[in-house]
């Protein structure tokens, strides 16, 4: 030590700087380990402190520091999938738009036809079987929801959205009865909505697109363009937002939406999410909430396809504002809400399924406001992801239209990083913490890029430097002063600058 007068400077520097930086994964890339990564070539030109270079096979999850997953394919034999749920740890319900249902085995690939669906048009537009949903005692009473377009009994090119019920057993659809239809009918082959999702309480939500008569959705007389709230059996609920309201249908929970494709309740923050198609530019994700007016189309941030404004502009009162809208549209389909201890990183962060390329788009929500945005997963093969759901072994299911797959996420078991979720590696510990006085280039603190300033240090051995790392040294301050930082991370920090000093 020549000279400790700066230190004190120094010290204010880095403890302003680092403990946030430590805080905010993403912030920077520099986890070393990647699954099933090429051997990297034998020369690396890395200066100490610098990350790793990627190797692996998926850069898009690198840049979110997650850099031991495994995208699997699990089938690609589906003809224009719509939507899926689990019936079991290894079983799928599927639906496919022609007005197909299928049960998906994950383990042994089986794919196995259901029977006793009702007819269902389709083959025009966006004509045909939508989403599904189970009943919350479905293991016990087998029921199941789904959502499809119904014809005009006196006018067959007259459709609507509707909703059916059934019990499934064995493959087989049996006791099918309509619960639901967003009258009026229209002409139009398109917005039908049609997401399904159960609340906590067992209340059935729908949504209904506005048929591509857009001023209905602010109608309240009528059911299109809407967020509708219903009884296991398709009854209103007497605590729905309209009940004793003469002017609009008991059945509304929510008004003003165009075309919603994702619905997803999150039992842990008791919210309901949705993501909807705008026109151009417009794609929104909303927070449904009882009574409220989400806009379309007197207010939107899209513009309507031959470009002429739509309504009065972005916001307007009594009107709410989307959580988030994208811009340019990406066509957003389906929303899930991650939850689970497999991407401990992810936990409550939305993943929004755009029709518009192949990839999905994280959003990170802190309370109640969206942080960032990042696409992921553009390494999958076949666009337009059609659902996402969350399994029941934490991993994270794709249904894309293109190429009729279903694609899973998973962390890869045999890292040890499962172990310690949220560990941060010793690379990024080392830039994040240490490197400010270890790689800041100045003679007072020892320098990783100066060898000669180690030799006595690394003589002491591992478990010396490691031991005074963590408790302090000298002018070394514990921790390099990271509260947030466990002794595993600062072994690891040190083990990552003995392996560069070699
Ligand atoms: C605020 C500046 C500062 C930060 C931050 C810092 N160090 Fe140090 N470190 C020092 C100084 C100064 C010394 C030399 C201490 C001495 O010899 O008196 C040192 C020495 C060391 C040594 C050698 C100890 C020995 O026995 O000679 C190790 C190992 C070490 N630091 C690891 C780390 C790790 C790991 C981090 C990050 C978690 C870190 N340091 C963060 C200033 C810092």
């Amino acid at each position: 030590m020549k000279n400790s007068a700066p230190i004190g400077l120094l010290l204010r520097i880095v403890i302003a700087s680092f403990p946030l930086a430590l805080l905010m994964p993403g912030c920077d890339s520099s986890e070393e380990k990647g699954v099933e990564s090429p051997a990297p070539p034998a020369k690396s030109k890395r200066k100490p402190g610098q990350p790793e270079p990627y190797y692996g096979d998926f850069p898009s999850l690198a840049k979110v520091n997650i850099r031991n997953a495994v995208l699997e394919e699990l089938t690609r034999d589906l003809q224009y999938p719509w939507a899926f749920e689990f019936i079991s740890d290894r079983e799928l319900l599927l639906t496919e738009f022609s007005g197909a249902m299928k049960i998906f085995n994950i383990e042994s690939r089986e794919m196995l036809p259901v029977e006793g669906l009702p007819y269902i048009p389709s083959g025009k537009g966006q004509i045909g079987l939508m989403d599904v949903a189970l009943h919350p005692e479905f293991s016990s009473n087998g029921i199941i929801y789904f959502s499809h377009a119904v014809e005009d009994a006196s006018n067959p090119e007259m459709r609507a959205t509707s909703v059916s019920r059934a019990r499934l057993s064995g493959g087989q659809l049996s006791r099918v009865e309509q619960i639901f239809v967003a009258t009026p009918f229209g002409k139009s082959t398109s917005n039908f909505g049609g997401a399904l999702a159960f609340d906590s309480e067992g209340y059935l939500y729908i949504t209904t697109g506005d048929r591509s008569v857009r001023d209905n959705a602010q109608n309240p007389g009528l059911l299109t363009g809407k967020i509708i709230r219903l009884t296991d059996e398709g009854a209103i609920p007497p605590d729905n937002p309209f009940v004793g309201d003469d002017s609009t249908d008991d059945r509304i929970f929510a008004l003003g939406v165009r075309n919603p494709q994702g619905l997803y309740f999150d039992p842990a923050t008791q919210r309901l999410f949705e993501a909807e198609h705008g026109p151009m530019g417009g794609d929104e994700v909303n927070i449904i909430e009882a009574g409220r007016n989400y806009g379309w189309p007197v207010i939107t941030y899209g513009a309507n396809y031959t470009t002429h404004r739509i309504g009065v502009g972005t916001a307007a009162a009594g009107m709410e504002q989307p959580l988030y809208y994208f811009l340019p549209s990406v066509a957003t389909s389906p929303i899930a809400v991650y939850r689970g201890s497999m991407f401990p990183e992810w936990d409550g962060d939305l993943l929004v399924g755009p029709l518009k390329g192949g990839r999905i788009h994280k959003l990170d929500l802190v309370d109640g406001v969206i942080k960032s945005e990042q696409p992921i997963l553009e390494e999958m093969e076949g666009g337009r992801i059609r659902d996402i759901k969350i399994g029941p072994d934490e991993a994270i299911y794709i249904l894309t239209q293109s190429g009729g797959r279903i694609y899973r996420l998973r962390r890869d078991t045999d890292s040890e990083e499962l172990e310690h979720p949220r560990e941060r590696s010793g690379t990024r510990v080392y830039r994040v913490v240490c490197a400010s006085c270890h790689s800041n280039g100045s003679d007072i603190f020892p320098q990783l890029a100066d060898p000669d300033a180690w030799i006595d240090r690394l003589a002491q051995g591992q478990a010396v430097l490691e031991e005074h790392a963590i408790n302090g040294f000298g002018t070394m301050p514990a921790k390099g002063l990271c509260d947030l930082c466990s002794d595993a991370e600062i072994r690891a920090a040190v083990r990552y600058m003995v392996e560069q000093l070699r």
